[in-house]
């Protein structure tokens, strides 16, 4: 059996760097060796930065990773590749920009940050979803001269909207996709947050940015992978030299609203589709996905990528957003849909923002990728 992996927690104390923690606790593949987040934690142990308050899982903190002191982030990259092989960041974005370079520079970094999702050598991988993307991973070290790289998982809204709609792209071609989510508090991290003044028994109709990166990452995850020296279908183009993802060209049209939950986005979802969508067929679609995982022993896949629900009450967050642990995507309400085109289906999701999407997506994307022989 191979060594461990020693993995560097990055932004380690904000909500989704503690479910980074519970993700590897106990890991057979990574043993976290390092925890780092920015200067105000930076020097204190990972309990002191915490605090009493900082903690916000209901799962208990690793205990080993309590008296770990937290270093600077914006300094780890003198020590990538000696302490540590692997890093595991979910950095704010705009420090994620600045910080994870310097890191990918030398080690692989998976990351739940935006800051590196559009640039055109970055795929945004989902296991099971489109592995046809991991190749760019390479053309991305070779253009950038690293040796590591940069993984970044979707946004949490993108995750569960994109898994369901691999299968029913594949099996019916969509056209069209209207989706209205309903996202949980804790998808906003601690700072600055949700107050709950704004919260309690109200609905937020607007999240910034939001609307434009599930529209925007939906439809590159779904894209084609474009080979090094190959042309796009039918453009007559000389072809690109270095790889590229030519995004999915159907309309991906969203409106996201926060709501008092604490866990677990919600997700009306409307599917326009070339071919009839029976419903029959749309369960054996959907509940397929990621079958080709299935074997390769990866310990944080769960049983299914999507589970179905039949009862006209579920999805709902506080009953099904730990199914499969929180990595299950939860789908119910299936309907056939005719008003957007001739055919198409519609339903709700429900996807656990901080686990699928966030964490544990990214913990077995890395998982894959190092079955995969991408990196260790
Ligand atoms: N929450 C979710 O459900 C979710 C889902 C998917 C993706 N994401 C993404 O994951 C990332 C983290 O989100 P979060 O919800 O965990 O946010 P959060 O609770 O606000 O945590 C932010 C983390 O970044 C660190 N940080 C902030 N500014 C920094 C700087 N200048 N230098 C170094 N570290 C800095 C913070 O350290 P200090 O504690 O020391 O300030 C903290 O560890 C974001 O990019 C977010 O978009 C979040």
């Amino acid at each position: 059996m191979r060594n461990k992996l020693r993995a560097a927690v990055v932004g380690a104390t904000g909500v989704a760097g503690q479910q980074f923690l519970l993700a590897l606790s106990g890991h057979p593949w990574f043993s976290v060796s390092v925890l780092a987040a920015s200067e105000r934690s930076a020097g204190k142990t990972y309990g002191d930065a915490l605090g009493s308050t900082g903690w916000c899982s209901a799962e208990s903190p690793p205990p080993e990773a309590l008296p770990l002191c937290v270093q600077d982030a914006s300094l780890l990259s003198e020590t990538a590749g000696r302490d540590f092989d692997v890093v595991f960041s979910a950095l704010e974005s705009e420090a994620a920009k600045v910080i994870e370079p310097g890191l990918a520079q030398k080690v692989p970094v998976f990351s739940t940050a935006s800051a590196y999702r559009y640039e055109p050598d970055v795929p945004i991988l989902i296991p099971g979803v489109n592995p046809e993307h991991a190749p760019l991973l390479l053309v991305q070290k070779r253009r950038r001269g690293w040796n590591g790289f940069i993984a970044p998982g979707p946004n949490c809204t993108t995750t569960g909207l994109a898994i369901c709609l691999r299968p029913l792209h594949d099996a019916f071609g969509l056209r069209r996709v209207i989706m209205t989510s309903l996202q949980a508090v804790s998808g906003a991290g601690r700072t600055p947050g949700v107050l709950a003044l704004d919260i309690v028994d109200n609905v937020i109709p607007y999240i910034a940015k939001e609307e434009e990166k599930v529209e925007a990452e939906t439809r590159k995850i779904l894209g084609q992978y474009r080979g090094p020296g190959e042309a796009a279908a039918g453009s007559g183009e000389a072809g690109d030299s270095e790889g590229r993802i030519e995004p999915l060209a159907i309309g991906v049209s969203c409106t996201c609203t926060r709501v008092p939950v604490l866990d677990g986005h919600t997700e009306t979802v409307y599917c326009a589709t070339e071919k009839p969508a029976p419903l029959s067929a749309v369960r054996q679609a959907l509940s397929s996905l990621g079958q080709s995982l299935q074997g390769l022993g990866l310990p944080s896949l769960p049983a299914q990528l999507i589970s179905l629900r039949e009862e006209p009450n579920r999805p709902q967050p506080r009953l099904d957003r730990e199914t499969g642990r929180g990595m299950t995507t939860v789908v119910g309400r299936l309907r056939p849909e005719t008003v957007l085109g001739e055919h198409g289906v519609k339903f709700v999701l429900l996807s656990h923002n901080t686990r699928m999407g966030a964490a544990g997506g990214a913990v077995l994307t890395a998982e894959w990728l190092l079955k995969l022989g991408y990196f260790g």
